[in-house]
């Protein structure tokens, strides 16, 4: 049998992991939420959130990865014989590929975006005429499929070259690239006449707001961000060599992942505020709200561009590691080839875009729940999937994995301290699974803080 692949460097380790976190959740999720609960408040807490919660739950998904060496429900399989715990696996198996088919629709958008940018063709005379441009294209039944469908080619041309020549070397290259555009965006935004007014909007603590809904969101902002309770972080552990200390992989990933979160409103916000136009939440933001703004700005078409492309490299690294997820299951259990793999469930997520993208056209009035189907996957994977994963994942590793197995593989090749291993079983066992079940009753609604 041919030997595993795995992550050549630990750069590359890097680059691909924060490439899976860094997202569009980090651009138009984040800096709003931000804004919206209470500025530097809110950024304390998250930053708590991220620390407390997200990197234990991120070693316990490196960990069930690298210890089994194989996909995230095989891993299981491994670990946890003759029982029923693979079923983690099925669930970010399952998510992953749901959140694919409405997040590739909105990357699509983005591609059109800077089609449309190079041609000149973004900026109307008014604010409306790009808000009814966006809405135009978005009900439209054939444009957007035309750039899911590049995109879907984009993402084979990496994916089926593998985890060392495809995953890691578009990763080692698009992540510096991201990285760039986005000090070149905040170099500019900071010497703006509004800055100090955005950046105070983003900043400024008002611990007034912070109450336990705004906990709750940064819980799940932390969720999100980080990619947890998805499979992702099982797939790519089993990629990582024994070298690998994942305390410290999950530390400087969930910090990146957070300075790329922090520098999008430091970006944002000042653009905004010195313009006069208050920054709006989700989509609009980046389809309307801002190039609204780079209209009135010198040489608009650059910096559309530039921001798009920002946000497309963002949206591909993630839309990858989604895919990762899917393609190495199948690929390690039926036993099929890389390519073969790639394009079956390639094939699904094209399906899936399909139903998404025409839920804003002629299937928009075709709901379950009131809700149509590219509501339905956003809410099914991200509201309920990815807390049930999360959930298990640290009942799992807290209260049934081999203490010594998983003491030994966080610290790989080197041996971790006994203080810290300690604190991470801790938030695993107890700060985890009880954080997830409210915010799970939560945003379903059962329970209202
Ligand atoms: N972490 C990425 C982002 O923030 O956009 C990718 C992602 C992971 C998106 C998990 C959605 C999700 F539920």
């Amino acid at each position: 049998m041919s030997e595993r692949a795995q992550f050549a460097t630990k750069l590359g380790v890097i680059a691909a992991t924060v490439g899976s976190a860094v997202g569009l959740g980090n651009i138009w999720r984040f800096p709003y939420m931000a804004g919206e609960n209470g500025g530097g408040a809110f950024l304390i807490v998250y930053i708590c959130c991220v620390i407390v919660l997200g990197i234990p739950l991120m070693c316990a998904e490196f960990a069930i990865g690298r210890k089994s060496r194989t996909n995230a429900a095989g891993a299981l399989k491994v670990l946890a014989p003759k029982s029923q715990w693979h079923i983690i696996g099925y669930i970010g198996i399952l998510a992953s590929t749901l959140i694919l088919g409405y997040y590739m629709v909105i990357a699509g958008w983005v591609v059109e975006y800077i089609y449309q940018a190079i041609k000149d063709n973004l900026f109307g005379d008014s604010a409306t005429t790009i808000a009814n441009n966006f809405e135009l294209f978005k009900t439209d039944v054939w444009r957007p499929l035309v750039w899911v469908g590049a995109l879907l080619v984009i993402n084979y041309l990496i994916i089926s070259r593998g985890v060392t020549k495809g995953i890691e070397k578009a990763s080692n290259i698009m992540m510096p690239m991201l990285f760039v555009i986005l000090l070149i965006f905040c170099g500019y935004a900071i010497t703006l006449p509004g800055a100090k007014e955005g950046l105070t909007y983003l900043f400024n603590p008002d611990f007034s707001k912070i109450d336990g809904g705004v906990v709750l969101s940064a819980m799940g902002q932390a969720f999100f961000s980080l990619s947890i309770g998805l499979g992702i972080l099982i797939t790519y552990g089993s990629y990582f060599k024994r070298n690998v200390n994942l305390p410290k992989t999950g530390f400087t990933v969930a910090i990146l992942d957070m300075l790329v979160a922090i520098l999008a409103g430091v970006m944002i916000f000042p653009i905004t505020a010195s313009f006069g136009i208050s920054p709006t939440q989700g989509p609009d933001l980046i389809f309307v709200t801002l190039p609204n703004v780079f209209g009135k700005m010198f040489m608009p078409n650059m910096w559309a561009i530039l921001f798009f492309v920002f946000a497309g490299v963002a949206a591909l690294t993630s839309t990858i590691s989604l895919l990762e997820v899917a393609i190495a299951y199948i690929s390690e259990e039926f036993k099929l080839s890389r390519k073969r793999a790639s394009i079956i469930i390639l094939l699904i997520v094209a399906v899936l875009s399909v139903l998404s993208s025409l839920s804003f056209s002629v299937l928009s009035e075709v709901k379950l729940f009131d809700m149509n189907f590219f509501e339905l996957s956003d809410y099914f994977s991200a509201n309920i999937l990815l807390p049930l994963g999360g959930f298990l994942l640290s009942v799992y590793v807290g209260w049934r994995m081999k203490k010594r197995d998983f003491k030994l593989e966080l610290g790989g090749n080197t041996q971790i301290s006994t203080i810290l291993y300690t604190l991470i079983l801790f938030s695993i066992r107890f700060i985890a699974p009880i954080s997830i079940i409210f915010i799970f009753l939560s945003i379903t609604g059962i329970f209202n803080i």
